[in-house]
């Protein structure tokens, strides 16, 4: 609980990184350049592959100071995606089958874990989160204002902000790419969405990158963000917790301790009583009429059901400030700077689940705008 209440006020807050903002805007000059490079001669891009790179560069930068550079790259640094997606069928069997994660965390398997020797993978990245953390807590070490600054400002011990490092990548990167993948998918698909947004973008930004502040005064833009992460929230899995010794009583139902609770994210977003009888499809007006509605109940509803994407209370995400930030910034820069189209409209990404779902394969074209 103490470090939980220390990291959601302060750290992730982004209240003690006054360079959040612009190191982000950083990774989107990035990107754009990586898309002008791999688009030339008309070339397809993988706009799965980029969105990964993009979130990946991000968290690292705010983890361990400088970014991995898997834009400038344009390379798997690490070969930390490919370890970590084939990962994810272990992690899927350990979710659904205790007996596996207990076979899985056994001693007779301790050799197999990541190690911070490793040369790839997550135990490379375990190795450089142990050596900037070691050099940040020396006794000498002078005061940085980052997340690790923060980290030590705020009393986390050396293990405490490694594992903090850590998580914070796993935690954020497969979550904000999967936002960024569908929330563009969405909007590419959808004409007259695509037409509306850009035109709000391009009238409202003077350049790709813009303020935070700009980018949540362009009220369409935030319509398609919300109503994307609706559509397709990043974290599906059934988001499980486990009743506290002594059992809980809820809305007069007693839940006995152990007993496992959870709630199907997709489901929730997708309830008609809540978002209209046209909720599975992917509409971000629903957000304006809602908010022109003398009754602001039906808006908060939709409000406070879609925060959930973003889990609640005690379990909720750390990096919804990040996250959002991000969210904010990308897509102004991706459509100020580029007109778009898909490459397969019958097949216009490939989708797998191993507990989260993993997209791959959102092959797109992206042409230059000449007039800026
Ligand atoms: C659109 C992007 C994101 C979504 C939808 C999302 C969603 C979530 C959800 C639903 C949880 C809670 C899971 C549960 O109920 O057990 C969670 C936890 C967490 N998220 Fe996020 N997340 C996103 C991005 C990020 C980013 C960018 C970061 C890091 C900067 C981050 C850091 C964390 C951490 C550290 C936790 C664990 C909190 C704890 O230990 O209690 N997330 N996230």
């Amino acid at each position: 609980v103490r470090l939980r209440t220390l990291l959601t006020s302060l750290s992730y807050s982004g209240k003690e990184i006054p360079n959040l903002e612009a190191n982000i805007d950083s990774r989107i000059h990035d990107l754009l350049k990586l898309i002008r490079q791999e688009s030339v001669e008309g070339k397809a891009v993988d706009f799965a592959k980029l969105a990964q790179f993009f979130t990946l560069d991000v968290l690292t930068e705010i983890a361990f100071e400088k970014p991995f550079g898997f834009l400038t790259q344009n390379t798997d640094v690490f070969e930390y995606i490919s370890e970590v997606s084939a990962f994810l069928h272990i992690l899927e069997l350990c979710c659904n089958f205790p007996t596996v994660q207990k076979i899985i965390s056994s001693r007779i398997l301790a050799g197999l874990k990541p190690k911070p020797t490793d040369k790839t993978g997550l135990g490379a990245m375990l190795g450089i989160a142990q050596g900037v953390v070691k050099r940040r807590y020396a006794s000498d070490a002078k005061y940085h204002e980052d997340m690790l600054g923060s980290f030590k400002k705020n009393g986390l011990t050396m293990e405490e902000a490694e594992g903090e490092s850590m998580l914070q990548i796993l935690a954020g990167s497969d979550s904000t790419a999967t936002a960024i993948r569908m929330i563009f998918l969405y909007v590419l698909t959808a004409p007259s969405v695509y037409a509306k947004l850009t035109r709000e973008i391009r009238a409202g930004a003077t350049s790709p990158t813009v303020k935070t502040s700009d980018a949540r005064a362009m009220p369409y833009l935030q319509s398609c963000i919300k109503e994307g992460l609706r559509m397709w929230p990043p974290l599906a899995g059934l988001l499980t917790k486990v009743a506290p010794e002594g059992g809980e009583t809820f809305k007069d139902t007693f839940i006995p301790p152990g007993v496992e609770v959870c709630w199907s994210p997709f489901s929730m977003m997708h309830r008609k009583d809540v978002f209209g009888m046209d909720a599975d499809v992917f509409r971000p007006e629903r957000w304006l009429e809602a908010a022109d509605d003398s009754n602001k109940d039906v808006l908060n509803k939709m409000d406070r059901t879609l925060d959930l994407v973003f889990g609640s209370g005690k379990y909720g995400c750390l990096g919804k400030t990040v996250a959002l930030l991000e969210l904010d910034k990308v897509f102004v820069a991706l459509l100020y700077d580029f007109d778009w189209a898909v490459v397969d409209p019958v097949t216009p990404i490939r989708t797998r689940c191993h507990g989260v779902h993993v997209q791959t394969d959102i092959w797109l074209r992206a042409y230059p705008r000449s007039v800026k």
